[in-house]
């Protein structure tokens, strides 16, 4: 875990994302995602997708990360790197936006994959107007 007096590597961020998509649990897609979110802390904290035999119920890689850094005390995302198997970058589902917008409405986002091809990208381009807890006040 780097502590943010001693910013994470982008290549140490990729490889944790990567290592994290091998604990993927998917035996119904086999898509194997991995992720790995910097926190207010500056820790990082690492995810992959969990499914279920209740379809509904499968978490994706980015919000397994962003749950355990939550867990351990943490209120703010700051950085999202996701790994996909594919041969192009994947952005995060619409569900992990919502929930990357509660804790990181600033947050980047990196989309990493197989092939040469990567997506840098902020949450608030993936997901303008956002509603979240602004809104509640
Ligand atoms: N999945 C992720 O973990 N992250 C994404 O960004 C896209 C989709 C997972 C959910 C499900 O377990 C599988 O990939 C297929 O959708």
């Amino acid at each position: 875990m780097a502590k943010a007096s001693n910013p994470v590597s982008p290549r140490q961020l990729a490889a944790t994302a990567k290592q994290a998509s091998r604990r993927a649990y998917a035996p119904y897609s086999r898509f194997r995602v991995g992720a790995a979110v910097v926190a207010g802390s500056g820790k990082v904290y690492a995810g992959c997708n969990v499914e279920n035999a209740s379809y509904g119920l499968c978490n994706c890689a980015e919000r397994t990360a962003i749950f355990s850094a939550i867990a351990a005390g943490e209120s703010r995302v700051t950085r999202v790197v996701v790994y996909t198997p594919t041969p192009t970058p994947t952005t995060p589902c619409g569900a992990c936006r919502q929930v990357i917008h509660e804790f990181g409405p600033e947050a980047t986002v990196l989309c990493l994959c197989d092939g040469p091809d990567h997506i840098e990208t902020t949450l608030d381009a993936l997901l303008p107007g956002a509603f979240g807890p602004a809104q509640l006040q």
